[in-house]
This record gives C-alpha cells, structure tokens and sequence, in this order.
C-alpha cells in the first residue's frame, strides 16, 4: 500500500482507507499540517481534520462553540444533519442532552449491569470453549458477531427469534465489506432497524417488562414522557453504538494478538493486568476512527478561523497514536500504564456503554487466557469498507488448546 500526498486524499471516501496505509500520513499531518483542510470532493463539502490528542480533546470538550446536532459522523454531517438531532442522545447537546444521558446512565451503570456482565462472561466463555474444542473457527462470524449483538438484545428485551435479521441490518448500517452495497443500502438499513423497534415500542407500551425499553417509554423529561420517536431512535442508538464497535475491537483484538506473541504470553503468565491490557486493545482497534462536530461560533484553532456551519473532524486514528501523549505510539504494549486512549471521545459525549464493552473485550481476554495455550490466524481476513469505523468482518483462527484450563473449569 502506498502513502499519500496530503493534498490528494479524500478522508471522505471509504475507499481511502481500504486502498492506503494511513499511519504515515496522520504523522505527517499532526507534525505539519495539525489543522488539515479536507477539500470538496466527489459532490461532498470540504471539512477539517484534527489529528493531534489535545486538539480533538479540547473540541470535545468545548459544547459552547462546536455542536453534535448536526450530525456527529462524516455521514450525517456532509448530509447537512441528523434525523436524530435533539432526540437521539449523541445528536443531542444542552440541557435535553443532560437530562436523557442521566435516563440512559441509569440503565447502563456498571451497578444495573451485573447481572448482563454474568452473562456476557457465560456465554463468552462457552462459544471460546466450543470454538477450542473444536480447533477453530471464523472468530468473527461465530463469536464476535454473538457477543455484543446477544448482550445489548438482553438489555433492550429483543427476543430470540429477531437477532440475526437485526444483525445483518446493522452489518449493513454503518459500513459494508461488500463493494456491492452502497450508502443507499445502508439508509435502508437504518430504516429497517427504526421500523423494527417502532413496533416492538408499541408492544412495551401494552405490555412493559423489566427491560430498557419498558424503562424509557416510562421516562419523562421535565415533566414530558418520551415520545414513541424518542424511545426508538435511542434504542437505535444503543444497538448501533454497541453492536459493530465492540465486534471490531474483538476482533482486531485476536487478530493483533496471533501475531503478537510476545504480548500474548504476557497476557497467558498473568504478566500483564487484563483491565490494562482492554484499553491497550482498544487504543490499538481505534474502531470509531472519526467523530465529528459543526462549528456554532467563530473561534480560532493553530491560527486558523473557524467559521459557523463549518464540519470539524476528530480522527480516533490518529489522536490514539500521537507521540506527544502516548510513548512509542506504534507499539502494542498490553501493559501500558497511563493510557488515556480516545476510543471512547471525550467530554460531554463521552460513550456511555464503555462500561458494557470493556466487561466484553475483559471477558474475552480471560476466556483466550484460560482455554487455550496460543491461536493462529489461518487465512485472509476481509477488511470493510467505511470512512468512519475500521476492522474486519471475517477473522479465520485455529486455536491451540490448553488442556488443563478446559478441565479446572469443567470440574
Ligand atoms: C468498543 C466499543 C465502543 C466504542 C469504541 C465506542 C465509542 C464511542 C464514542 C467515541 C462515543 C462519543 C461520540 C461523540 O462524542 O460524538 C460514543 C458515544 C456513545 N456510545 Fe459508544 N462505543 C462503544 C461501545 C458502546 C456500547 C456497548 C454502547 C451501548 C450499549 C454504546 C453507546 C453509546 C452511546 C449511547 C453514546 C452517546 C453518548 C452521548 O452522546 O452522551 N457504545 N461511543
């Protein structure tokens, strides 16, 4: 792959990122061009890209001059908006936004969700099992793509039955390994995904469970109940927020661990904490490479003038690896102490099911440690496409068995 001129690359295009090898130019741009001007291309406004950790830091943090509520994503944001904005949490900003978070902060506190971390340690530990016991399998189609999907399905009430179509709608949602599928197919499966939860609104109004979205069709704001629209467009935003980024991270997580065997023993001797060694794998997965704002005052950044209406971009993918915060960047070190990555953002928006996805990638971590002594990767994993989150839909492994961590655990 080759390394591209500043100039000459659309950070717009999804297949930017599946025909470049970025890491050299996110350097360049944080040493030169730290307020980089992404032109119009292809019928899409131009935008600008922050690259450096304290610059994207101090744009999320600042909600009085840079807004969510037009959109949040590259996606929305060239749209001209999201058809969220003001309803759905992370589109929303002020005192709605303060007021829903403490609503959904409810729900997803790590407190309320001991009794989810059980299952999710289950269920991890017995497709692991299976998987080893088995030799091996394809990690992402098999196990990745269950566990979060099967988690935020227990949260929401989604029952059985419904879990592979909702699935393959949220395959299809956000990104797409399949050059076939465009940004039309994706809008459809969007859609499919609000219709869905639109009906099974309507049910929890007659029938409430103990469920999330029982909960939130009970909850008012300022004395209002939340609308039909506002329950299912937050559901939306759990099962899209929760689903494909958690399922990247894993697999990006066993992907760089077959190779990094020197990591790998650290983690199989008890050299390395496991709470330290998920946000090293989540620094290094970066799965949400962007998140975005729009400018609502003037204000200033590197000498340059931010106009109102103008879209700013936080580059995940390049912040993660900045040598000004984070020493030896392109080193994938399990026990690096302090970390303070920025796969979940920062500020105000900060990604309220943190919580949730490092039980998961925690819960992985053990279950690799304890059931096999190593694993391979066995053939060509398939990249997606998408100009906001990166990884792999496909991850084919062979696992190597450790006989005496299956057996303590069956007795
Ligand atoms: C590895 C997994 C995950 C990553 C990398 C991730 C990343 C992020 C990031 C970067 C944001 C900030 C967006 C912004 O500032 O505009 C965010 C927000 C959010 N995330 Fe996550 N997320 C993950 C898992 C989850 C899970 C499991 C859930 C839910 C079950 C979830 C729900 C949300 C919600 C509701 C928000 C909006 C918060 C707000 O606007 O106040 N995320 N996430």
């Amino acid at each position: 792959m080759s390394s591209p001129a500043l100039d000459t690359l659309d950070l717009g295009d999804p297949d930017t990122f599946a025909d470049h090898d970025l890491d050299a130019f996110w350097r360049r741009l944080r040493d030169t061009a730290p307020m980089h001007w992404n032109p119009p291309a292809d019928g899409r406004r131009g935008f600008w890209v922050l690259s450096r950790y304290d610059d994207i830091v101090a744009t999320y943090r600042d909600n009085a001059n840079f807004t969510s509520e037009r959109g949040n994503v590259l996606v929305t944001l060239l749209e001209g908006g999201d058809a969220g904005a003001g309803r759905m949490l992370a589109v929303t900003d002020g005192h709605r936004h303060h007021e829903l978070r403490k609503i959904l902060q409810r729900v997803l506190s790590p407190r309320v969700l001991n009794e989810v971390a059980q299952t999710v340690r289950a269920n991890t530990r017995q497709w692991i099992r299976e998987a080893v016991e088995s030799g091996g399998c394809d990690f992402a189609e098999q196990i990745a793509s269950r566990i979060p999907m099967t988690t935020i399905s227990n949260l929401l009430g989604v029952p059985e039955q419904d879990r592979e179509f909702l699935l393959s709608l949220t395959k299809t949602a956000l990104s797409t390994d399949d050059e076939d599928v465009d940004e039309v197919d994706s809008e459809m499966a969007r859609n499919e995904i609000l219709m869905y939860f639109m009906e099974v609104v309507e049910e929890r109004r007659d029938s409430p469970g103990d469920d999330v979205i029982s909960m939130l069709v009970g909850s008012s704001i300022d004395g209002a109940p939340l609308s039909d629209e506002d329950v299912v467009l937050n559901c939306y935003s759990l099962i899209i927020g929760g689903d494909e980024t958690s399922r990247l991270t894993m697999i990006d997580c066993v992907r760089t661990l077959a190779v990094e065997t020197g990591q790998w023993r650290r983690l199989k001797h008890g050299e390395v904490a496991v709470d330290t060694a998920v946000d090293e794998v989540l620094r290094w997965a970066s799965p949400t490479m962007h998140f975005g704002r729009s400018v609502v005052r003037e204000t200033e950044l590197h000498g340059v003038t931010l106009r109102p209406g103008e879209i700013v971009t936080l580059w995940h993918a390049s912040g993660n690896r900045d040598e000004r915060v984070f020493e030896r960047p392109g080193d994938f070190d399990l026990g690096r102490t302090p970390n303070k990555h920025l796969a979940f953002g920062y500020g105000p928006h900060f990604c309220l099911g943190s919580y949730l996805a490092k039980v998961e990638i925690s819960e992985l971590l053990q279950a690799l440690r304890d059931f096999t002594t190593g694993f391979e990767q066995t053939d060509e994993a398939l990249p997606i496409r998408s100009n906001f989150l990166t990884g792999f839909s496909t991850l084919p492994v062979r696992f190597l068995p450790d006989h005496s961590g299956l057996k303590e655990v069956l007795q």
